[in-house]
This record gives C-alpha cells, sequence and structure tokens, in this order.
C-alpha cells in the first residue's frame, strides 16, 4: 500500500520529465471483464478533471464495460474522480459516499473506486481506509493509468487496492480517451503546477510540472482535425510555463503557432498564470484568427500586499500592465478572471483595492471564491482572523460588481453578428446553444442540424450569464 506524504509532494527536481509510452497495459485477464456490465463514472473539478474522466471511460470501455450516465443499484463499478480545490468539494464528495453506501448496502457486489485530486490528499486516503473500508479501489492521479492492473487484482483477490504515489508521476502517453463531444475536444499539454501559491493544494495533488512533447500534442491536434473537431482547449494548471521543464526552448508561443498550422478552427487554452504570460505569446494570439480571442487570466487579488502573502509573484500594476497590453493588440478580446476573497488578514482597505480593480478593468466574468483552508498549504498557517460572515458580505458585494460588468460586457454584443460553435441542445425550452469566439454563451432557436456547425448568428437579446441570438447563415 502507497500513501501520499505531503513533504515528498512538495519536492521538486531540475530533471526533464519522463515520458512513458507503454505504461498504460490491459491484462489478458481483465480484457473481457467487463462484459454485459457497466459503469457509471461522476466527475467533480475542473476541466483536467473532466478530461482525466474521458481518458478513465476509455480504459473501462476497452475492458467491455458500458457506460451509464447516473448511478443506481445495478450499477457494477462506480468510480469517484474527486477534487481538493475547496472545502466544499470535499462535502459534495463525502455526500455521495454517503449515498454510495446505501446502494452498496442493498448491492454489496458494486465495485467503487476512488481517484482524482482528493485521494492524492495526505490523510485522506488513510481516512477512506479507516471510514469506508467498502471503497475498492483508491488511486492517485499520477497513476489512474493503472486501473487495469488494479481491477484485476481486486477481481482475483477481493482485497482493497490503494495505491496513491506522492512523487511527480511521469508524463504517460498512449492512454485512450473517450470524449465527451464530438466537436470540441480537452488536449492536455502540461500536467502540475509549481507555482506554489500559499493557498492552492493542486502543486500537492497533481505534482511537478510536467510538459507533453510538442510532436505528441501535435499529433493529437492533427488527429482531432481529421475526425472533424472544431475546437481545441489546450489544457494546463499553469499553460504559459509550458516546456520550461523540457530541455529545449519551445515555449508557449511556439506551441498555441504550431496548433494554429493545424488549421483547426477555434483554439483555446486554460488556465493562464499573468507571471509567464508574454509579449510573444499576445503576438502570436493576436496574429492567427484560430486563435480565440479570450483568456481566461485569475488575478486573485486586487492587493499587491495580499498577492504577496499568496506567492503570486506580480503586483496589482504588473497585472493591470498585462491586461491592457492584451486588450491593446487583441481588440475584441474578452478577460475572465478568478478571484478569491478572506484570504487570512484581507483587510477592509485589500478588498477595497480588489473592488477598485474590478471597477477599472471591467472583466467579462469572474469566478469569486470565499477562501477555503487547505491543510498542508502555506497560508494554513497564517493567521484568519475574518469572520464567514464578513468573508460572505465581501462576495456578495463583489459577485454584484462582477454580474454587473459581466451584463454591460454582454450589451456590446447586442444586433451585432458573430460566430457560433453550435454544441448541441440548450438546458432552456428546445433550444440549441453554443460559444462565440469570445467565449459568449448563446442560447438559439434553430433546428438541430446546425448541431457541430460554426455558424453566423445575430445576437437578439442579452441576459447577464448568456446572449440570445438567431442563425442568419449556415
Ligand atoms: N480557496 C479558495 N479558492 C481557491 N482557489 C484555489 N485554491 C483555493 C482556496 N484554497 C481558486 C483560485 C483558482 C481557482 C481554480 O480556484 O481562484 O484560480
Ligand atoms: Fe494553484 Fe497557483 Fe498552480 Fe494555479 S498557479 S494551480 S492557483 S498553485
Amino acid at each position: 500500500m502507497n500513501l501520499p506524504n505531503k513533504k515528498e509532494a512538495r519536492v521538486r527536481t531540475n530533471k526533464s520529465s519522463i515520458i512513458k509510452r507503454d505504461d498504460y497495459i490491459v491484462p489478458d485477464s481483465v480484457k473481457k471483464a467487463g462484459k454485459s456490465k457497466n459503469y457509471c463514472i461522476l466527475t467533480y473539478g475542473c476541466q483536467m478533471n473532466v478530461h482525466d474522466s474521458e481518458n478513465i471511460s476509455a480504459i473501462m470501455e476497452e475492458m467491455g464495460y458500458t457506460k451509464l450516465e447516473e448511478i443506481n443499484n445495478n450499477t457494477d463499478v462506480i468510480i469517484l474522480n474527486t477534487c481538493a480545490i475547496r472545502e466544499n468539494a470535499h462535502n459534495k464528495v463525502k455526500g455521495m459516499l454517503g449515498r454510495i453506501k446505501h446502494l452498496k448496502e442493498t448491492n454489496p457486489d458494486i465495485i467503487t473506486i476512488f481517484c482524482g485530486c482528493m485521494a492524492q490528499e495526505e490523510g485522506i486516503a488513510r481516512e477512506l481506509k479507516e471510514k469506508y473500508p467498502w471503497i475498492d479501489i483508491i488511486m492517485g492521479t499520477h497513476n489512474f493509468h493503472k486501473l487495469p492492473i488494479y481491477l484485476d487484482e481486486l477481481l482475483k483477490s477481493r482485497k482493497q487496492e490503494i495505491e496513491v504515489f506522492s512523487i511527480e508521476g511521469d508524463v504517460i502517453e498512449g492512454l485512450p480517451v473517450k470524449r465527451d463531444s464530438k466537436y470540441k475536444a480537452w488536449v492536455n499539454i502540461m500536467y502540475g503546477c509549481d507555482k506554489f501559491c500559499t493557498y492552492c493544494i493542486v502543486p500537492y495533488t497533481r505534482g511537478r510540472q510536467r510538459s507533453r512533447l510538442k510532436e505528441d500534442i501535435i499529433k493529437e491536434v492533427e488527429k482531432l482535425v481529421k475526425d472533424g473537431y472544431l475546437e481545441v482547449t489546450l489544457l494546463g494548471q499553469n499553460v504559459n510555463a509550458y516546456g520550461k521543464d523540457l530541455d529545449t526552448d519551445y515555449n508557449m508561443a511556439n506551441l498555441l503557432e504550431s496548433v494554429a498550422k493545424t488549421n483547426i478552427p477555434r483554439v483555446r487554452f486554460v488556465t493562464s498564470h499573468p507571471w509567464d504570460f508574454t509579449s510573444e505569446m499576445i503576438d502570436i494570439i493576436a496574429k492567427y484568427d484560430n486563435i480565440m480571442p479570450y483568456i481566461h487570466l485569475p488575478l486573485q487579488s486586487g492587493s499587491t500586499e495580499i498577492l504577496k502573502k499568496m506567492g503570486r509573484r506580480y503586483t496589482k500594476d504588473d497585472y493591470k500592465k498585462l491586461f491592457y497590453e492584451i486588450k491593446s493588440k487583441i481588440p475584441n478580446c474578452s478577460i475572465t478572471t478568478d478571484i478569491i476573497v478572506g484570504f487570512p488578514g484581507e483587510t477592509d482597505k485589500d478588498f477595497q483595492d480588489t473592488l477598485d480593480l474590478v471597477n477599472e478593468l471591467k472583466f467579462d466574468l469572474a469566478y469569486t471564491f470565499i477562501y477555503s483552508k487547505r491543510e498542508g498549504t502555506p497560508a494554513s498557517k497564517m493567521k484568519d482572523n475574518i469572520t464567514l460572515e464578513k468573508k460572505k458580505e465581501r462576495l456578495a458585494t463583489l459577485n454584484e460588481l462582477i454580474n454587473k460588468y459581466a451584463n454591460l460586457n454582454n450589451q456590446k454584443y447586442k444586433d451585432k453578428i458573430t460566430e457560433v460553435l453550435i454544441e448541441g441542445k440548450s438546458d432552456k425550452e428546445d433550444n440549441l446553444m453554443g460559444y462565440t469566439d469570445t467565449m459568449k454563451l448563446v442560447n438559439i432557436k434553430a433546428d438541430k442540424k446546425y448541431i457541430g456547425k460554426i455558424v453566423k448568428v445575430k445576437i437578439t437579446d442579452i441576459k447577464t450569464w448568456s446572449l440570445d441570438g438567431e442563425i442568419i447563415e449556415s
């Protein structure tokens, strides 16, 4: 049994990433284990987890399992792909464990697999082992490609399998993938994060930064183009640092250019850290029409003092400079952000700095969070003397401002004609939905023959979170 350890997870070395091409094996004994059986995967958290689940689904289906959208007491395998970023992510997973326990009481044959970032946290795997001994397999983010081997061992011995590695992990190539969409695809370009922002658990749960080789990324995108995909999103915790761990000068700007040259109609990337965002990257985004004018640029706080305590390595003025450079070189670029309120020691003045900056920059959208203490991070040791009530108050004040600017930015689209990739049916009525190049959600009343196409749409109505439109050309 291997359990994660924070100290080991913190270790960073200078060695170049190891690319492994034959580490994914499906033993003969489980090649047909899933015949006439089903599985359901429940995914929590960010796009990285969503994409890991696409890999895990494909691994299950290589063993013959069929996918179920919802769990019930006839589900053969339930997989929980978990998130650790904030306390409420933990709570959701624990609530689901309660539900699965009930199902297991009526059907003890259900196999339960626990993976993702929560499994990677020190202490959690041990807690799960003690409190939830009925969980069959616990595996970490660095080793989920070994799922067929763990399943094989479990089916032979019926003994709980736990393996979570603390250290780094490698880049595993050659994993199968079952993509949720036929039109847009996630493509990992790097794993892990070396930034160690003081509040963040990710560098511990996802390990050292490891970039994939450009050849592997481009090959994947070229295959997507051949398969008719219209959009790729290059994925990483800090994509701007792409390549820094490789023995090469090839960087994110170069990669963006290579991906644009595959002629895939739409290229996106998440998530960016302002620190590594270069002018060269901005120039490339401005140069290529198929790199979308949309940038998610987490700010976290508008107070230079708090940014310092967060270990973000930029000041309010650095952020502003970058923001304006992007806006001037890519004129219609939409910029969204992440902001945390209630970081330990955040004063009224610090919070006011955040509000002032939001008033100045007028983001297209922001994801806002109350600071959540993550065990083992440097911020967890900082004195946090702000009451929860105060934090909630700040969040509400901030959200009101964010909504105001989201709406104001959307107003600019009224009666404009814009291109939308129609992804499918919308939740609302019988509409279709899709996104503009600038990542605005558009609801459209139109025939479903438009699904999977990029069409010209006239915007007819504005909402805070979305636009309404009508197709003017197919
Ligand atoms: N508490 C609150 N928000 C957090 N985030 C990351 N860690 C924490 C935390 N401990 C937010 C950051 C990040 C986003 C993905 O989640 O804003 O950009
Ligand atoms: Fe966390 Fe900072 Fe890395 Fe983002 S850049 S994953 S916030 S440590």
